[in-house]
C-alpha cells in the first residue's frame, strides 16, 4: 500500500476546537492561526486528485471530532455527511481510505484528557462515526500519538491543554489507553452487527529510533534501554494486544547519553554529517529500519503511517523518501510484515506550534489561491508507488 497522510485540523480550515483556542491565545510562532488552512473542508476533491495523480493507492486522513459533535452529546449529521462524501470520493478514484478518528484536536467542551469519563465520551463519538461509515472503510486508526500529546500538553506545556502537571499527564495517558481499547471493541462490534468483513483497527504511535551516544559506554546504553522502554513500549503494553495493525509514525533517531540534558530528546542536537530539515531536525531515515525491527515483536502487520521531511526547497525530499523506503525494504527482507508506507504529508499544512513555514507536502498549497502543485520529489515517489518497486543505486 502506497499512500500519503494528512489530518483534519492541519488542512481543513475554519475549525473550532481546543487548538483554535490555543492559537488565539498566541501560542503558535509569530501568532499564526490555522485559519482557512488548505481549505480542504471545501477542496478535498483536489487533495484526492493529487493522490490519484501520484498513483497512490491509499490516503490517510482524519475526522474532526469538534465538527461531528460540536456540542456535547449532539451530533451534526451534515458534518458527518461531508466525511462520508470524502470517503466515497477517495474510493471512487480507486484509493483505499485510511481513517483516523483523533489527531491531536478536541472539541472545546471536552476540557482535557485528564478528566474522568473522557474515554467514554470519545467512544460515543466513535460509535456515531463508525455506525455511519462502516460499510465504506476497512482501515481505522483510533488515536494519533497519545504519548506525544501527553508530553507536549502536560510536561513541556507547548500544546493544549498547556497544563504542566505530571499527575494529570499520567491520567491523560491512562485515559487515552482506555479510549483506544473501548474504540477497538466498539468498532469491531459495529462491523459484526452489520455482518461486515472484519476491519483493521489500529493506533498510530510515535515510534522512533534510539541509539546510545557512545555505544561502548555502558551508562549511555542503560539510558538507551530505559528511554526506549518508556517511549516506544510503555503505552502499547497497556493496550492488551487490542489492535489489528500498528501505525508507525517515524521521524527521529535520538541519541541517549548518561546525564546530559539536551542530548536525548533534543531533535536539533548537532550531529556532524547528519542532514537537517527546514525545522532544524536531524533527519536519519535509516533509523526507520531499527524501529520496524523493534516493533515487529508485537506480531501484527505494521503500516508506516507517517514518515516525512520539512523541505521547502524540495532538494532533500527525494533522498529522504528513497532512504526511508530502503529501510522498509530491508525490514521486509528481514521478515517484518510491513503492509504500507504513507508519506507525511500529501499537501503542505498547518504544522501545529510551528505554523505554516514547515513544508512537508508532496504538493505545495498556494497560501492565497489554495492551488495544489505537485513537487518534483513526489514524482519520484509516484514512480515507486506505481511500479511497486524501488531502484537502488
Ligand atoms: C504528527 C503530524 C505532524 C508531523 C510533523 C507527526 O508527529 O502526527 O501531525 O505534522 O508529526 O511534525
Amino acid at each position: 500500500m502506497w499512500g500519503a497522510s494528512t489530518s483534519s485540523h492541519q488542512i481543513e480550515g475554519n475549525n473550532k476546537n481546543d487548538w483554535t483556542l490555543w492559537e488565539d491565545a498566541g501560542h503558535v510562532v509569530g501568532n499564526q492561526r490555522s485559519g482557512i488552512a488548505a481549505d480542504s473542508w471545501n477542496l478535498y476533491k483536489q487533495d484526492h486528485q493529487v493522490a490519484k495523480d501520484l498513483k497512490l493507492n491509499t490516503y490517510k486522513f482524519s475526522i474532526e471530532w469538534s465538527r461531528v459533535e460540536p456540542q456535547e452529546g449532539s451530533f451534526d449529521k451534515k458534518a458527518l455527511d461531508r466525511y462520508i462524501d470524502m470517503v466515497k470520493s477517495v474510493k471512487s478514484l480507486g484509493i483505499e481510505p485510511i481513517v483516523g478518528l483523533h489527531h491531536f484536536t478536541n472539541p472545546q467542551w471536552l476540557a482535557d484528557w485528564s478528566h474522568e469519563g473522557n474515554a467514554e465520551k470519545y467512544a460515543r463519538y466513535v460509535d456515531y462515526v463508525v455506525e455511519h461509515l462502516a460499510e465504506h472503510v476497512n482501515f481505522w486508526f483510533t488515536i494519533n500519538e497519545p504519548v506525544n500529546q501527553v508530553i507536549l500538553g502536560y510536561e513541556l506545556n507547548i500544546w493544549p491543554p498547556g497544563n504542566k502537571n505530571k499527575p494529570r499527564g499520567t491520567k491523560a495517558f491512562t485515559n487515552f489507553s482506555t479510549a483506544h481499547k473501548l474504540a477497538y471493541k466498539r468498532v469491531h462490534k459495529i462491523y459484526e452487527t452489520k455482518k461486515l468483513a472484519r476491519p483493521n483497527v489500529g493506533i498510530q504511535l510515535a515510534l522512533n529510533n534510539f541509539v546510545p551516544s557512545n555505544r561502548w559506554n555502558i551508562l549511555d546504553q542503560l539510558v538507551n534501554y530505559v528511554v526506549r522502554r518508556l517511549k516506544n513500549h510503555k503505552f502499547i503494553k497497556t493496550l492488551d494486544h487490542q489492535y489489528d495493525i500498528l501505525g508507525v509514525n517515524h521521524y527521529f533517531t535520538f541519541r541517549t547519553k548518561w546525564y546530559s540534558p539536551g542530548s536525548y530528546s533534543d531533535i536539533r542536537y548537532p550531529i556532524p554529517g547528519v542532514v537537517k530539515s527546514d525545522m532544524g531536525w536531524n533527519v536519519q531515515p535509516e533509523g526507520l529500519y531499527n524501529t520496524l525491527i523493534e516493533m515487529s515483536k508485537y506480531g501484527v502487520p505494521i503500516m508506516v503511517a507517517e514518515s516525512g521531511i520539512a523541505d521547502s526547497k524540495d532538494d532533500k525530499r527525494e533522498w529522504f523518501i528513497r532512504e526511508s523506503l530502503k529501510s522498509v525494504a530491508r525490514a521486509l527482507q528481514a521478515g517484518v510484515n510491513v503492509i504500507g508506507y504513507s508519506y507525511w504529508s500529501l499537501i503542505d499544512n498547518f504544522e501545529w506550534a510551528d505554523g505554516y513555514e514547515p513544508k512537508f507536502g508532496l504538493a505545495s498549497v498556494d497560501p492565497k489561491t489554495k492551488k495544489r502543485v505537485i513537487r518534483k520529489s513526489a514524482r519520484f515517489y509516484s514512480k515507486v508507488a506505481s511500479s511497486n518497486s524501488l531502484e537502488v543505486d
